[in-house]
């Protein structure tokens, strides 16, 4: 399950009409907040024009429809043992397919699959589960969770995801347990550049998507630690032409939101940046974004923190003890440094994330040159990876859509009255 203690933000939020007239590109289109695009970075060879409306987002993505009676079949009518975790949308069980023909197989033969199935009812859920098709059905990433279809049938809304083995961040960082052990100095960097790659990836000009939600528990991992970020039921396209950023109602997680998105519900690239800095400060500390069981004064992390990352002599005292020194000063120095930078009250002093990126591969280069490490291989095959646009793209020429809003969970509780 989520982190309860990671609130979500909630408002209304206009999201584009699926009665708007024919179909538009992102970039000669106009969004519901009045943005008009000009130039197109997309292949202009048979773009087919940017879906608009629900049926046009489910006709172009690339996923597969499956219908309800498949993934009951697959998660053995969705058993309470196969359910691997649960958010503000629903319940996700494992099922298993098989990968060719898509249909269920015996547990232990064929694919295995993440059945995400939303639990509320209502026009909110249904959004953000369009929204989910609309990006994930169209962005291929490395460090983007698969999706291989939905179902949508009657009320029934699913999502069908590749299945990550090690789960999401948060349960490594937060859980107690024999099988969740404390994650490694070297993995946190890892994930760290595989989420920050992720994002990199999404604010390109190519993509140019705001994600939104970014925090542990939307960061899953595969068994070799590799980070793929999931759940974009609350991104949206960023700001085109000459605007700056995009006008929303505020919606995401307190903790993890940027102070000038909560203020002014300016959103932009950077309101993500903020975020993963909150993220890699969750990960060198080992605590909670917003953890109420501490110690008045140490509920909000980076509040606590803040203090300690501008000294040079007392950055060290942020750091987890359960890392026990496996770091090297300089690293821990540099890592701190950047996640202090990403969480600059003003928006312009953070980094973009292709800088984040480079900062993390300089601090993987020190420590693989330092010392030869059992993720030297992964390293090599993260290497490959390094250049965003080389093994990213979309997943057709069609591009993503316009005009879309984010949707606030149901059950969230509202921050404003
Ligand atoms: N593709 C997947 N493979 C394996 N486990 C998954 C997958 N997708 C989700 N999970 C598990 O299910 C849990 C619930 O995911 P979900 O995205 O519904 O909610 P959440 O991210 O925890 O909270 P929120 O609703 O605030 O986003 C995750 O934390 C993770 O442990
Ligand atoms: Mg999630």
């Amino acid at each position: 399950m989520g982190n309860c203690l990671a609130v979500r933000i909630k408002a209304e939020s206009p999201f584009h009409s699926a009665s708007t007239s024919g179909t538009t590109s992102r970039n000669n289109s106009k969004n519901v907040n009045g943005l008009s695009g000009s130039s197109s970075k997309v292949s202009s060879t048979s773009v087919p024009p940017t879906p608009r409306s629900e049926g046009e987002i489910l006709q172009s993505s690339n996923v597969k429809s499956f219908t309800f009676n498949d993934l009951r079949n697959a998660t053995r009518n969705f058993r309470p043992d196969s359910v691997l975790g649960e958010g503000g949308f629903g319940s996700v069980f494992k099922g298993w397919i098989d990968e060719h023909t898509f249909v269920a197989t015996k547990p232990g033969t064929g694919i295995v699959i993440a059945v995400k199935r939303l639990n509320q009812e209502g026009f909110q859920g249904h959004r953000e589960w369009l929204a989910e098709v609309n990006y994930l059905g169209q962005l291929y990433h490395p460090n983007l969770v698969k999706l291989i279809g939905y179902c949508l049938e009657d009320e029934h809304r699913l999502l069908v995801y590749e299945f990550m083995p090690r789960g999401s961040l948060e349960n490594h960082l937060f859980r107690r347990g024999s099988y969740f052990q404390p994650l490694s100095w070297n993995l946190r960097m890892k994930v760290s550049l595989g989420a920050a790659r992720g994002l990199a990836f999404l604010h390109s000009a190519e993509t140019k998507v705001i994600y939104r939600d970014f925090k542990t528990s939307n960061i899953l991992l595969d068994s070799n630690y590799n980070a793929k970020l999931s759940d974009f039921g609350l991104a949206k396209d960023g700001p085109t032409g000459d605007k700056s950023h995009v006008s929303t109602r505020v919606m995401g997680t307190y903790g993890y939101a940027a102070p000038e998105y909560l203020a002014t519900g300016h959103l932009t690239t950077k309101s993500d940046v903020y975020s993963f800095g909150v993220v890699l400060l969750e990960m060198l500390s080992g605590r909670r974004a917003v953890d109420k069981n501490r110690p008045s004064g140490e509920h909000n992390l980076v509040e606590w923190a803040r203090p300690y990352l501008t000294s040079k002599r007392k950055f060290f005292r942020v750091l987890d003890s359960r890392l026990d020194g496996q770091y090297s000063l300089g690293g821990a120095q540099k890592a701190a440094a950047l996640a202090l930078q990403c969480l600059s009250s003003e928006s312009r002093f953070r980094p973009t994330m292709d800088e984040v990126v480079s900062t993390l591969e300089q601090l993987q280069e020190a420590k693989d040159t330092t010392k030869s490490t059992p993720a030297q291989g992964n390293k090599d095959s993260n290497r490959k990876l390094a250049n965003n646009g080389q093994r990213s793209r979309r997943r057709s020429s069609a591009d993503v859509v316009n005009g879309k809003a984010a949707y606030p969970r149901p059950s969230a509780p509202s921050l404003s009255s």
